[in-house]
């Protein structure tokens, strides 16, 4: 596949056509991110919780964010990646911003970095795009803030809460994002918002009526027990857990069998040989 830019981006948005996006967060899972064709491949904190086991995004450093998206960026050569500004990584100041931006450019190789925040997050969007780093905004809810918003909650639910998410949709366009994330934000909203825009929106859970698409690859495909909670716009497409379960469960009765391994797995000897050795 011919290598995606923004100007790639730029005219899929332009002929209206929907931007699909998925987190990845290691190189197996940017490889066959990148071959399903996927335009935008996002290195998002959410690694907190599917690759590292953590209860939220907070403890995230950017360290860990670099270890991550050097492994996407080896796993998608040709894909367009954007790797998130973990929290406190960038909100003391725009210089601060920069500072990491360029570290996850520089070492990360990522093409774009995403950051959490509305209109209070301008400045750093304007810092970082007056400096040639693509800035994913990312706005309505906003994870790292959960404390503050009082959990997961579907955000601009009221007409002035749907004020404020436009505003701040308004405020990253003016300060040079190239798109913006859109979460959990009613779908009649986050698609009257898309239509007032000159740049792309991606939608998760705010319904089909963005310019594009993010889900957390791991909760689309399933890799967790059946029963987990999963956002209401999570849809699962697959189900890695039962194909990893049963693969597994094979594997270890075929060892205690001692049917695996069979002759095809084994390396042989001639006979003469062996007789030789065991005299
Ligand atoms: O961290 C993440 O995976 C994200 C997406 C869900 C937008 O920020
Ligand atoms: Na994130």
């Amino acid at each position: 596949r011919k290598k995606l830019t923004i100007a790639t981006l730029r005219a899929m948005y332009q002929r209206n056509e929907p931007i699909t996006v998925v987190t990845a967060h290691d190189f197996p899972s940017a490889h066959v991110a990148e071959h399903a064709g996927m335009e935008i491949i996002l290195v998002g904190d959410s690694l907190a919780m599917v690759a590292m086991g953590l209860e939220d995004t907070s403890e995230v450093t950017v360290d860990d964010m670099l270890l991550h998206c050097k492994s996407v960026a080896r796993g998608a050569k040709s894909g367009f990646i954007v790797g998130d500004l973990p929290m406190g990584s960038y909100e003391i100041s725009p210089d601060q911003a920069l500072q990491t931006a360029i570290r996850m450019v520089k070492e990360g190789r990522v093409h774009a970095v995403k950051l959490e925040g509305g209109a209070e997050m301008a400045p750093q969007i304007a810092k970082l795009t007056q400096a040639g780093i693509l800035v994913l905004a990312h706005i309505g809810l906003t994870p790292q803030r959960q404390n503050a918003l009082g959990g997961f909650r579907v955000q601009g639910k009221s007409t002035s809460a749907a004020l404020k998410v436009l505003e701040d949709a308004l405020a990253v366009q003016d300060a040079g994002a190239f798109g913006m994330v859109i979460e959990a934000v009613p779908a009649g909203i986050a698609e009257a918002i898309t239509k007032k825009l000159r740049v792309p929106t991606i939608g998760i859970g705010a319904g089909n009526g963005c310019s594009g698409q993010v889900l957390v690859q791991t909760d689309m495909l399933g890799n967790y027990p059946p029963g987990r909670f999963l956002p209401k716009f999570v849809k699962r497409y697959a189900d890695v857990w039962g194909e990893s379960l049963r693969g597994l469960e094979a594997y270890r009765s075929d060892v205690k069998d001692r049917s695996f391994p069979a002759p095809e797995q084994t390396y042989p000897i001639p006979e003469e040989h062996l007789v030789e050795f065991k005299r």
